[in-house]
């Protein structure tokens, strides 16, 4: 991990324009900020993608073709603290559906929260966590030849490249049969006044979360990044339809990253890319799955029009 850290500061560092991948955001402390980025109000996709699952599970569940009395396997990657998940499972268990909840994460703590808090509220639901990289599960439950539904919930795709994503999509239905199902949420263009406030808070909490980042490279890599010669920035335009978060030098600057035996140049307001994140509608999504063995069943918006959950049927 850490080798693969150094690797990609020294090459994202070397780059015009510089770029990190956003995948290093999430340790102890950007995971607590991303907890609270979830529920700062400007941050509508929690509070839109939660409205679909509160008032949509009866119809999400119809246009899968899921029948009471053949089992499947639910599976959740980035399962996180479930809450979206649990109206889902509430409407299951009340229509005495035959099946196992799967849920996986890479924090086992997460995991551990998650489990005990489902036991309390759902005590005749079957869990089995599983704790590792999504793609080493799926590879391990394939063999089962159960029929799966998998959920992949907040717009995560969102920070991948579309090329990326349609890997990912496809590397997913790799480990499907056909008939299989994926619940993808996925953000939806929308108008800057809505997006840029979501990565540009007035709090604040979303600058922590970036200037994380370069907290991790001082921890981990020595590295001798000043916080407050640095500024967050957060830029989308509807036409485009991706939002990009930068971390912005205020001064011009060299600054040693002792791991990697090698200093970097900053000009002053040189710009450096921390994120994407995609948003999409059928057209964009479509041009994605086209490279995948998925297929559009069925899109559950939220009453706003902000989120979609889009049912995905692997043929
Ligand atoms: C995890 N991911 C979908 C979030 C997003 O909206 O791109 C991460 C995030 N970055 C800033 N705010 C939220």
């Amino acid at each position: 991990m850490k080798e693969q850290f150094k690797r990609d500061v020294a090459n994202g560092l070397a780059k015009k324009p510089k770029s990190l991948p956003s995948k290093y955001f999430y340790d102890k402390i950007g995971d607590a900020l991303f907890v609270k980025i979830m529920n700062m109000p400007e941050y509508y996709p929690t509070t839109a993608e939660f409205e679909i699952f509160k008032s949509r599970g009866q119809e999400m569940i119809e246009s899968m073709g899921l029948k009471p009395d053949s089992f499947f396997e639910l599976i959740e990657l980035g399962a996180g603290d479930g809450t979206k998940t649990k109206e889902l499972l509430r409407v299951l268990l009340n229509g005495k559906f035959d099946f196992e909840y799967l849920p996986i994460d890479i924090s086992s703590s997460s995991l551990d929260d998650l489990e005990s808090s489902l036991s309390d509220e759902f005590p005749a639901l079957q869990v089995r966590k599983k704790h590792g990289d999504y793609f080493n599960v799926l590879e391990s439950l394939k063999e089962n030849h159960l029929p799966k539904v998998i959920l992949f919930l907040g717009s995560n795709i969102g920070n991948l490249t579309d090329e990326m994503s349609a890997d990912f999509i496809y590397k997913i239905g790799s480990h499907l049969k056909p008939g299989d199902k994926l619940i993808l949420g996925i953000d939806l263009i929308k108008s800057e006044e809505l997006v840029i406030p979501a990565y540009d808070d007035p709090k604040g909490i979303t600058r922590d979360f970036n200037l994380n980042l370069l907290t991790r490279m001082n921890n981990e890599l020595g590295g001798g990044f000043d916080l407050s010669t640095f500024e967050h920035t957060a830029e989308y335009t509807a036409e485009e339809g991706v939002a990009r978060s930068f971390l912005v030098s205020r001064v011009a600057q060299e600054i040693p990253i002792e791991s990697i035996g090698k200093s970097f140049t900053f000009e002053k307001g040189e710009r450096m890319q921390t994120e994407i994140s995609r948003k999409y509608n059928d057209e964009i999504l479509n041009n994605i799955l086209k490279k995948t063995d998925f297929k559009i069943i069925k899109k559950l918006t939220d009453s706003r029009g902000y989120f979609a959950d889009y049912i995905l049927n692997r043929f």
